[in-house]
């Protein structure tokens, strides 16, 4: 199955964060050789399959060259082809299934990471994803394992038999949650065990990670998660200056506001969640408390602004 992404480097499903709003700004800002696609953040199904509406909402607007994946999770054979089937139907461009998420709320439905223990329900539901899809490409991201990485290559198999046509492997397990040290080894592991192009994940924090990571695993494409908060532009490995840097952030909080719903405040707080992380355009400095720690939304956009300057809209009243 042809897979849609227009380059080997991939912004990785983030909850909470790659919604729409976010999607867009970076995919406007890489250019399609540079990153290849994204996904939604993580759609939980249940016990009854999505409807077309609320997926929509997940999948949003954007006409951007690059393919956005619609990411399911869920352990319900039929509710998860079904809102695959409907995901497509939306215009997904390729489905992605959810076989890590550590969160206790997937640990109480069977689902994301607590799949990790049972390859043979992986094997199924990635086969039940793939028959109803018929010609999109459905492909699944594991963790390396749930306490350990013992069924990892298990896993990577069940993964391809179930008709995949990529695997991603982030390289912690649950048990390791989200910890600096990101074991490639195991992505070789992988790559090693399927046919399937594998794509790695875990630990890319700089745009020549990307390259290191498929030198030392063998893996076909790459996909960074958290380096991309620091700095969306790590696919292209372009370094801007603070304006265009703060200027992404307010584009982020007017797209919030304008589009997502969000009010002042609400974008503001995501703006801070990206500010724990923020390292492009260098303005953070030694000041992150400072920034974290601004509790009015206008000053925090205001003091954004004056790095752009002449943004006067978002200055404080
Ligand atoms: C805030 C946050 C939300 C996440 N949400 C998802 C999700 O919805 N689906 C998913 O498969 N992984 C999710 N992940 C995991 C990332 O996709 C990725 O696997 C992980 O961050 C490791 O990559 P990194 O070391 O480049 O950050 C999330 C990670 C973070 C930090």
């Amino acid at each position: 199955m042809p897979l849609p992404f227009t380059s080997v480097r991939l912004l990785a499903p983030m909850e909470g964060i790659t919604e729409p709003c976010f999607r867009d700004l970076v995919l406007a800002r890489n250019p399609p050789a540079a990153l290849g696609g994204t996904f939604t953040e993580f759609v939980r199904v249940v016990e009854h399959a999505l409807p077309a509406h609320a997926l929509r909402r997940h999948l949003g607007e954007s006409r951007s060259p690059q393919p956005v994946g619609m990411q399911l999770m869920g352990a319900d054979l039929d509710a998860l082809a079904e809102t695959a089937r409907r995901a497509a139907e939306v215009g997904a461009r390729l489905v992605d299934l959810n076989f890590g998420c550590p969160a206790k709320g997937a640990l109480r439905g069977c689902a994301g990471s607590a799949l990790l223990r049972e390859p043979r329900k992986v094997e199924a539901l990635v086969r039940a994803c793939v028959s109803a899809l018929g010609e999109l490409p459905v492909t699944a991201k594991i963790r390396a394992g749930y306490d350990d990485d013992r069924l990892l290559v298990d896993l990577a198999r069940a993964v391809e038999a179930g008709g995949a046509a990529l695997l991603t492997v982030h390289c912690r397990t649950r048990a390791e949650a989200y910890s600096e040290h990101a074991d490639w080894s195991r992505i070789a592991r992988a790559v090693a065990a399927v046919s399937i192009p594998v794509c790695g994940n875990g630990g890319v924090g700089a745009h020549t990670d990307f390259e290191r990571m498929q030198s030392e695993t063998g893996c076909a494409f790459a996909m960074v998660g958290r380096g991309a908060l620091a700095d969306p532009w790590i696919f292209s490995g372009r370094r801007v200056e603070a304006a265009e840097a703060a200027r992404f952030l307010l584009e982020y909080a007017d797209a919030l506001q304008a589009r997502g719903g969000a009010g002042i405040g609400g974008a503001a707080a995501r703006v801070k969640q990206l500010l724990h992380f923020w390292t492009a355009g260098d303005f953070i400095g030694d000041d992150r408390g400072a920034w974290l720690r601004e509790r009015e939304p206008e000053r925090l956009l205001g003091r954004l602004a004056e790095f752009v300057g002449g943004a006067a809209s978002h200055a404080p009243k």
